[in-house]
């Protein structure tokens, strides 16, 4: 790959860059079909990403008409990547095999590693014989929508296609690599304010929340309304925060700790809930929950915003969705697009349909969701949320700080980069929306570092 790192670092013209030669493999991370059963029987907990996730040369895929190479510059961490690497709630090789039947083309994801990954930044390479609107030499970043379009529905919203699936998950050839293969239609203009970790951690959790909150798929909300966000500095939440705060929304952001709690201040917002310095323990035991703590988290909300939620941005799932239903404003909203802590989900349901509340489910973003998403980014009113950035080769250790939410933020990987820092073309936007502003995540992990290692 060096000769297509030097073009990159000399931004070499387009011509060059379609003259380069694909090399027959790559660098990548990935799990493998014969360890699918090697956590057997163990607490999720106590299974291991590092020992699962390797990092290694695997064969080229060939390029179908409406895909291009991109060469991967930097990736992230997402929680699909954890649950690849435990091989919960299933083994992620059964999507490869499904999306192995359906075409000629979809056949060639069918090995016996997955190469793993759903965000990242980069270079066009090569771009195949149907793909239009964009060239070698292009930067990037990528989606994780991989949608076929010859299904009708797609061509309503792309994300009720029978056969969408997220890239790097239900797919093969991810980003956690030096190189990948995606469809043109996962291409977005890489932010030139942002260095390739900056810019290749967005995508996924950041799109996911603008459907949930912003886009009429989903919520949509208004000014004035007050949001509940569950792990407000975490993947998801950090963007969620975000976008209520540039919506004229009232963020109400629950998290776990001080150090949380100070960042999500730093953000902007100022309702917050430490869930872990308030005790909160939803669950009675392993089969009732106590609604005396839902009444506790409803007055807590209502002590410090005046009100109830309009919105309650949802994902931990079963530790958290009876509450979540409970302290929603009657004729308010539920958004859910996971469920970390259990997916068989309990609440009372008089608490529903009494106060005419709704549940709404969403799921990744369409392309356009994405494409405005990156839009945001691009003209600085979202920021990045990297809050630290690995190797490759630490990938494990990465994706175990995301499976023990030992991390703020997104978790940052270098693919082909040599060394964080590079990528910025336009440092004068970069100057207009503010170092501070961009880095906050990265300082406020930096200076917890330095806090533990000096006591
Ligand atoms: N459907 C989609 O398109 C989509 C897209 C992205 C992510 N997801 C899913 O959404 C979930 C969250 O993803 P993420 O990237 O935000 O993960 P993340 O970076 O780990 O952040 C989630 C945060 O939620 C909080 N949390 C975790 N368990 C909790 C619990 N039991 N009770 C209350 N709060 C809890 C934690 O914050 P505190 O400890 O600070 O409270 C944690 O930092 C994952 O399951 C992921 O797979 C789905």
């Amino acid at each position: 790959m060096d000769h297509i790192l030097e073009a990159i670092s000399a931004d070499a013209p387009s011509e060059d860059f379609a003259s380069l030669a694909i090399p027959e493999s790559y660098r990548a991370a990935y799990v493998r079909r014969e360890d699918v059963d090697m956590f057997e029987g163990m607490a999720s907990s106590d299974k291991d990403p590092r020992q699962s996730l390797k990092v290694g040369e695997v064969a080229t895929p060939e390029l179908a008409p409406d895909e291009v190479y991109v060469a991967v510059m930097a990736s992230s961490i997402n929680f699909n990547t954890v649950w690849t690497s435990i091989f919960e709630p299933l083994s992620t090789f059964g999507f490869l095999d499904r999306l192995a039947r359906e075409s000629e083309w979809g056949a060639r994801h069918k090995r016996d590693h997955h190469v793993v990954g759903s965000d990242g930044s980069g270079v066009v390479i090569q771009v195949g014989s149907a793909v239009r609107n964009w060239k070698p030499g292009d930067r990037v970043t990528i989606h994780c929508n991989y949608v076929d379009d010859q299904d009708p529905s797609a061509h309503d919203d792309s994300m009720k296609a029978a056969n969408q699936r997220i890239w790097g998950f239900e797919s093969n050839f991810g980003g956690l690599a030096d190189l990948s293969v995606v469809k043109a239609n996962q291409l977005m203009p890489k932010p030139a304010h942002l260095t390739w970790e900056e810019a290749a951690v967005n995508a996924l959790c950041a799109s996911t929340s603008y459907r949930m909150l912003v886009s009429p798929n989903a919520t949509q909300m208004k000014q004035g309304d007050v949001v509940l966000i569950w792990g407000a500095t975490g993947g998801l939440g950090g963007y969620a925060t975000q976008l209520v705060l540039n919506g004229g929304g009232i963020p109400v952001g629950v998290v776990s700790s001080a150090e949380k709690a100070d960042l999500l201040r730093e953000m902007g917002c100022e309702a917050v809930v430490d869930r872990k310095a308030g005790g909160y323990q939803f669950w009675a035991d392993e089969h009732n929950q106590d609604e005396s703590e839902w009444r506790r988290l409803g007055g807590e909300i209502r002590s410090q915003v005046g009100e109830d939620p309009d919105i309650v941005f949802e994902h931990p799932g079963r530790q958290t969705m009876g509450a979540s239903v409970y302290v929603t404003k009657r004729a308010g909203t539920i958004v859910t697009c996971a469920a970390t802590s259990g997916y068989k989900i309990e609440y009372d349901n008089r608490h529903l349909w009494m106060r005419l509340k709704r549940i709404v489910s969403s799921h990744f973003a369409n392309y356009q969701e994405a494409w405005l998403m990156n839009r945001l980014i691009q003209r600085g009113a979202i920021q990045p949320t990297l809050s630290a950035t690995f190797n490759l080769a630490e990938v494990g250790e990465a994706a175990r700080q995301v499976h023990h939410n030992e991390h703020e933020g997104k978790l940052g990987v270098l693919c082909l980069a040599p060394e964080a820092g590079q990528g910025i073309t336009d440092h004068a936007m970069r100057e207009k929306v503010g170092e501070d502003k961009i880095t906050m995540f990265s300082r406020h992990a930096a200076s917890l570092k330095n806090d533990s290692a000096n006591s």
